[in-house]
Formats: C-alpha cells, sequence, structure tokens
C-alpha cells in the first residue's frame, strides 16, 4: 500500500490502525480458486473475523469455517433473511464447525440446522451424540506439521492408525461420518505433509468400504459423497523464503487427481492467512521519541498486547517501517502498555524479534508493517485499558 494512502487513512481515522484492502482479499480468492479448482473454499474466520470480510467473501461465494458459536453467528446474522430452505441448505453447503472439541450447548443450539463438524475422539464423538445427533462428522486426522510455523498436531487429530475404528464405532452409535479432515500447520513449508495425508485418507476410505461401512451415506444432505477437508496452512510470502502457494498447489492438485475422483468424493480447504494476510497493513504512531538513552527508543501506540500479538501467538517475522524517510538508525521499539514484555525489538521473550533500525523518528509520526491482516488483530487484548486498533476496510 503506498505511503499516502497510509498517511491519509491514518489522518481520518486515527491511530492504531489496521488497513484492510478487500481488492487484495478478492485477488487472494481468485489464486485460491484458480490454483486449487476442484477444492471448496471455507474461510477460516478465526484469522480475522471482521463482519466486512465475511461479506466480500459471501459476495465472492465462499463458505465459512467457524471454531465456536459466536462465529457461527457473525455468519448466521448475515444469511437468516433466507426463507427456511434456503437458509438450512445454506448451513449444510457452506459452513463447517472446525474445532474439534465443542461446549455441548453449542453443539445443543446447533443441532437444529445439522452442521457439518470435525471430532477427533470417542469422548467427543458421544458428546455430539448427545448433544447434536443430527450432525454430519468429520474426523481428523493428525498428520505431520514439521516445517509449519504453528504447531496443532500436538493438541488435535486422532492417530490415522485408530481411525477406521473410530469410524465403525461412530457408525455403530448412529451418527453420521461424511469424511475426514486434517491440517498440515499454519504457514505451511512443507508441501510433503499434504501429501502424506492425502495418502493416509485415501487408505483410510479403502479401509473402512472393505469392512463394510460406508462413509458419506450423508442423510442429512442426502447424497452419498465422502468429504476431504484438507485444513489450512496455506503459505504466505512474509519474507520471501518461503514455500510458494503456487508451488504446493500443484502438488496438491496432481496427488487429489490420483487419489479421489470427482463422482466420490468433495474436497475442501479452509485457508485463512493465504485469504487475508497480505491485504493489511498495520499503522501506528510514535507517542514518544527518547534520545536521552543510548540508541533512540521509541514508544508507539501498538504493541504485543495489540496488533503485534501475531509475533507471540503466530510467530510470523514483521518488518516495521517508517513513513518518514531518512538514514535509519538501530533503535528500540516499545508497545504502549506498562509491561516490559511489550518490546518489539530484541525481545528475548519473543524468538522472532530482533534489531530494528529507523530513521530519526518524533512524536507523531507514524510507522507501519505489512502483511498484518491474519491473526493480528484477531488476538489483541484490551490489556491497560487500550483497546484494539481500529479495523478500516478499502475497496469494498
Ligand atoms: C481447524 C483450522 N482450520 C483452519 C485454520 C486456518 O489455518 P491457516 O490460517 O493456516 O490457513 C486453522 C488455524 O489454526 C484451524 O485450526
Amino acid at each position: 500500500m503506498d505511503r499516502e494512502t497510509i498517511k491519509r487513512l491514518a489522518a481520518e481515522n486515527g491511530t492504531p490502525l489496521l488497513i484492510m484492502d478487500h481488492g487484495q482479499i478478492r485477488k487472494n480468492y481468485q489464486e485460491f480458486r484458480e490454483r486449487l479448482p476442484r477444492v471448496q473454499i471455507y474461510y477460516a474466520i478465526k484469522a480475522n473475523s471482521e463482519p466486512e470480510i465475511i461479506k466480500t467473501l459471501l459476495k465472492l461465494g465462499a463458505s465459512f469455517d467457524v471454531a465456536s458459536l459466536s462465529e457461527f453467528n457473525l455468519i448466521f446474522d448475515l444469511v437468516k433473511h433466507l426463507e427456511p430452505a434456503g437458509l438450512q441448505n445454506f448451513i449444510w453447503n457452506n459452513i463447517i464447525y472446525a474445532n474439534p472439541v465443542k461446549k455441548p450447548d453449542s453443539l445443543h443450539v446447533l443441532n437444529l440446522y445439522k452442521p457439518l463438524l470435525t471430532y477427533d475422539s470417542i469422548e467427543e464423538m458421544r458428546k455430539i451424540r448427545i448433544h447434536s445427533p443430527d450432525a454430519g462428522l468429520l474426523l481428523r486426522i493428525k498428520i505431520s506439521d514439521e516445517g509449519s510455523v504453528v504447531k496443532l498436531s500436538n493438541k488435535f487429530g486422532i492417530d490415522p492408525e485408530q481411525a477406521v475404528d473410530l469410524i465403525e464405532k461412530t457408525i455403530r452409535e448412529g451418527l453420521t461420518v461424511e469424511g475426514i479432515s486434517f491440517h498440515a500447520g499454519s504457514q505451511c513449508n512443507k508441501p510433503r505433509n499434504f501429501v502424506k495425508a492425502l495418502r493416509t485418507v485415501s487408505e483410510i476410505f479403502k479401509e473402512v468400504a472393505s469392512k463394510g461401512y460406508a462413509i458419506g451415506e450423508t442423510v442429512t444432505k442426502g447424497y452419498p459423497i465422502k468429504i476431504v477437508d484438507i485444513g489450512g496452512g496455506f503459505p504466505v510470502k512474509y519474507s520471501g523464503d518461503e514455500q510458494s502457494f503456487g508451488g504446493l498447489a500443484d502438488i496438491i492438485n496432481k496427488e487429489i487427481d490420483r487419489l479421489f475422483s470427482k463422482d466420490e468424493v468433495l474436497l475442501l480447504a479452509e485457508p485463512g492467512r493465504f485469504l487475508v494476510a497480505n491485504a493489511g497493513t498495520e499503522v501506528a504512531s510514535v507517542i514518544l521519541a527518547k534520545r536521552s538513552t543510548d540508541i533512540p527508543s521509541y514508544h508507539i501506540d501498538d504493541g504485543v498486547y495489540h496488533t503485534f500479538s501475531a509475533l507471540v501467538y503466530d510467530h510470523i517475522p514483521i518488518k516495521v517501517r517508517s513513513i518518514k524517510d531518512g538514514e535509519p538508525r538501530e533503535c528500540r521499539l516499545f508497545g504502549p502498555t506498562c509491561d516490559g514484555l511489550d518490546t518489539l525489538s530484541e525481545n528475548t521473550y519473543i524468538h522472532n524479534t530482533g534489531k530494528i533500525f529507523l530513521p530519526e523518528l518524533d512524536e507523531g509520526d507514524l510507522v507501519y508493517a505489512e502483511n498484518m491482516g491474519a491473526y493480528t488483530t484477531a488476538s489483541s487484548t484490551n490489556f491497560n485499558g487500550m483497546p484494539p486498533a481500529k479495523v478500516v476496510h478499502i475497496n469494498l
């Protein structure tokens, strides 16, 4: 985004500010569709749940991955005007509740809509049987997340060796198993993780069929098709060294064409980061410029408890730049709260921080960071009474 636009929007809206460019979101969506044409896109709204983003993606025909009842309601509010049959169809075809652990009362509410859910244990399956018996289920398997920046397999997924047994038990309990899901970890730099996972899913399908059980005989949706949900993890160029999305997509396409026939298998993905990260630019103001220290120290009005929480939770590299030109000099950069952890330069507690070089700054000067659209404001807090950055949407 050009500096004049950043300056104008900061003057109009104040800082801290997250600018979301919907032209870029549309481009990302289009690229995903073109590169993975067999895969239905369920935007993982945990990455950035701004209603304007959901509206833009809804207009493009996207589906949605939710992790809680309140995320479900963000979408529901936008479609509740549909007549009852249309609303039910929308929920069947366009929403997946992909958090393998759900609160019983959320399941209870959702059962009305016969939702598509993931699970990864016999205990969760039994909970679903009690509270959401009309749901369609995808069993999430554990796969390698080596080489992914954010790990998920330490917490989620059943060992593939136990998958067939749990599928049999689930069907015997009278529930509908619609397919299998996996997640290769967020910002996945190893295409091989996807390849191995797809092969594992194909083996599980074969074994279940050989035992006479049917996956995908869906009661609710009325068509016998198996679902393979390939999760999220599609990488974004932060520093330039990352796995390219195009290269990953080519490998995935080859493998899905080899393993899964179009008539029998429906493929879904849950991209979060890929659709929104490079659409977001964060802008902050210097609120104190100390030059009496050995090297200049700048305190800005956004930090580790706010938009830069991505440093802690999302582990991405963030490059802070100045709007003002000038000779870059090493400096210290701090967020606005009273905690020493709220430090953006060389923070020993946060491994992906390093030295920061900026031109000499004064109070009121602006700094900005690109690629800040995913997992930033999403994990922002109100610590010290400071609210998350305002979000402004452009090119709607
Ligand atoms: C179940 C699930 N699906 C999708 C995503 C989105 O992943 P990404 O942003 O890497 O595409 C996540 C992220 O944690 C997730 O937990």
